[in-house]
């Protein structure tokens, strides 16, 4: 009987993904942009936004020359920001440090800002072949499974058991074809031993998974206990003046960290005023609906209220504020739900 590698390499060969668009190309520049965008995202949604990404930046260097904003406007929709701003932030040190030359192993890509160990294994497995385990959320499933570990997944010890467990698959199979084995752990995952009803009658590994002797594939992984996510309130402001809106720059760290968006206060003063730190002078505000949006971390309602600015105060403000008109809003680097809270609000208040 073929060991757990050597089985799920065969499997992948006839059952597995061949045509994503990441694959069949040894480009490390390539394959990096698709395993940052897959970290949090399923590969239906990555698909376009990694075609789109790669027509503007095809190269390395390229995106090392590119602005910020213009890395940031090919994100919006993707969510979790900070992995474009790293991304960018990569690409110029790269360029600057590496002679644009991609780190070759992966202790190397490991070292770069943002890139875990499992990330920088895929790389290297995927463009150098490297004998690199990978360990991501879906792969833990799969070794939880198969190996019968009930401890918290997430937990500090059990991921180091887990490290070593895939460590010792690679060891077992000498002449592990890595692309394969890789795509193969990630497909197994995704196609069979998924979270709800796992599909063990076609999986490679069904024979030597403890999980499915013991009929305890419910149980395993443990399911973690998630604390309900606090809630954020606050308002923002849909500030006009001569046709045009008044939005900010957010700071590069955080929520939305560098995207464009409309002003944000606290609910414990008034918009009138917040306003008027920015010299916008109104005389009233009209409240509209409100919005939602669940980050990793908290829940945040936004409150948004629109006013007419009536005059301007001459205010110094610094470059990361901006008056844009409706068209110049929509091709902007700003978060997916803002977005469609204004073009919603130009829809149903012609007026506006
Ligand atoms: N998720 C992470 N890496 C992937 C890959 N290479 N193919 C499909 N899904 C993935």
């Amino acid at each position: 009987m073929k060991n757990f590698a050597d089985s799920i390499v065969d499997w992948q060969q006839l059952y597995g993904r061949h045509n994503l668009p990441w694959q069949n190309t040894k480009d490390p520049y390539r394959i990096w942009l698709s395993e940052i965008m897959l970290q949090q995202t399923q590969v239906v949604t990555v698909i376009p936004y990694y075609l789109r990404f790669l027509e503007k930046f095809p190269d390395i260097e390229k995106l090392a020359s590119a602005s910020e904003e213009n890395v940031l406007s090919l994100w919006v929709g993707l969510g979790y920001y900070a992995r474009a701003r790293n991304l960018h932030y990569c690409s110029k040190i790269i360029s600057s440090n590496w002679g644009g030359k991609f780190p070759k192993n992966s202790k190397e890509i490991q070292s770069l800002p943002g890139i875990g160990r499992s990330t920088a294994a895929a790389i290297a497995s995927f463009a150098y072949d490297e004998r690199a385990p990978i360990l991501d959320g879906n792969v833990k499933r799969v070794f939880a499974r198969h190996f019968n570990i009930d401890d918290d997944i997430r937990n500090k010890n059990c991921e180091k058991k887990l490290w070593k467990l895939a460590e010792e698959q690679i060891e077992k199979s000498p002449n592990l074809n890595m692309t394969n084995y890789t795509q193969g752990l990630i497909d197994l995952g995704a196609i069979l031993c998924k979270p709800k009803n796992p599909d063990c009658f076609r999986c490679p590994i069904s024979a030597t998974c403890v999980a499915n002797h013991e009929g305890r594939q419910k149980e395993l992984p443990k399911p973690t206990i998630r604390k309900k996510l606090p809630d954020k309130t606050i308002g923002i402001i849909a500030a006009k003046y001569k046709s045009q809106f008044f939005i900010e720059k957010r700071p590069s760290s955080g929520i939305w960290g560098g995207l464009w968006n409309l002003p944000e206060f606290s609910l414990s003063i008034s918009p009138l005023i917040k306003a008027q730190s920015f010299g916008l002078i109104a005389d009233k505000y009209f409240e509209l609906d409100s919005l939602t949006h669940s980050f990793s971390h908290f829940r945040l309602f936004i409150y948004p209220i629109y006013l007419n600015v009536l005059k301007i105060q001459s205010k110094t403000l610094e470059n990361n504020y901006c008056w844009l008109s409706k068209k110049q809003l929509t091709s902007i680097a700003m978060p997916l739900l803002i977005k469609k809270f204004l073009i919603n609000l130009f829809k149903n208040t012609p007026d506006i």
